[in-house]
């Protein structure tokens, strides 16, 4: 592994937990990195391997496909050792407890553990426990950082700035750790974020984060240049929050005529997975000239090799 370079002239994080914990300008590096490994990964051109000797560990306690393999992609890209391990086929199975499992493998000198896991906090009390850096890969209800990023580059390869626009969040937003990590992100871009949602699906206090709250989709969707829209998480809900698939698909699920309110030029998003006819109409998660969900997934692995280097070697300024 690199030395460490001077970090009054790189940005170099000691973890990255939430997106609360970073400035404007560290957003800008950050992105302007990934943006450069976004066009780097296009070309398939050769990419410095800026971690080669690094380990990075995955450490996974609720199901992924898309965070885990970006990430395992993202260090093999830099030239890390990259390992993933599955909380359902480790020790954790005979009982050994979250702290021991992140002290065992810190034991064994990893760089970068990076975590997911189902309980909100979980991840930073992890990294208060190791000596290595750790990435939250989205914990509980609270933050997931990268998604927020990946979905912040997105939107500025397509509409160059956030800065004014109208960006809709729609759907299971008490149960996202990405709709909360967007409107912290997003806002601190400068962009204006609806919710949109029933009633029993808003957490409480949403408001403080300076979000305007719609129940009516139609309505919320007017003027809008991004549509975001979110998965109904049934294995988080303890009771009963809609009355069917089929009345909520009616009234919050994104149809052509619901998008219609929305701004011609309107993107639409999803952080996947999907529930298909359930949250979004299955033609218009397809449709490529509104529908960017597969370039979140590209940009996903690019946001997360600059997260890398943000947390080893550093990016220069
Ligand atoms: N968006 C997201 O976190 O997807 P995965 O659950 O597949 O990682």
């Amino acid at each position: 592994m690199k030395p460490l370079k001077d970090s009054k002239r790189t940005l170099l994080k000691p973890h990255l937990l939430s997106v609360e914990e970073l400035s404007i300008p560290e957003i800008d590096i950050l992105l302007n990195k990934a943006n450069f490994y976004a066009d780097a990964n296009r070309q398939k051109g050769k990419i410095e391997k800026t971690l080669k000797g690094s380990t990075v560990i995955t450490l996974f306690f609720e199901t992924s496909t898309r965070t885990k393999t970006s990430f395992e992609l993202a260090a093999k890209r830099l030239g890390a050792d990259s390992i993933g391990i599955n909380a359902s086929t480790s020790a954790i199975k005979k009982g050994e407890t979250l702290i021991d499992t992140a002290m065992t493998l810190n034991a064994m000198h990893a760089d970068i553990l990076i975590v997911r896991h189902p309980d909100s906090g979980a991840v930073k009390l992890l990294s208060e426990k190791v000596n290595c850096a750790v990435i939250n890969a989205g914990d509980g209800t609270h933050e997931h950082p990268t998604q927020a990023l990946l979905d912040a580059l997105t939107i500025k390869r397509n509409k160059k700035n956030i800065k004014g626009l109208n960006i809709a969040i729609c759907g299971d937003v008490l149960h996202s750790r990405v709709a909360r990590s967007n409107i912290l992100l997003l806002s601190k871009l400068g962009a204006r974020i609806r919710i949109i949602a029933p009633p029993t699906l808003i957490p409480k206090g949403i408001e403080n984060l300076g979000v305007e709250i719609f129940n009516n989709m139609e309505k919320g969707l007017i003027n809008c240049d991004i549509v975001m829209m979110l998965r109904l998480q049934t294995e988080r809900m303890k009771g009963l929050y809609v009355p069917s698939t089929r009345e909520y698909f009616k009234f919050y699920g994104l149809d052509h005529k619901k998008l219609k309110n929305a701004k011609k030029d309107a993107l639409i998003m999803h952080p996947g997975p999907m529930n298909r006819g359930i949250e979004i109409d299955s033609s218009l998660a397809d449709n490529l000239d509104r529908s960017v969900i597969h370039q979140q997934v590209e940009i996903g692995v690019a946001v997360r090799m600059a997260c890398l280097e943000m947390l080893t070697v550093g990016i220069d300024k």
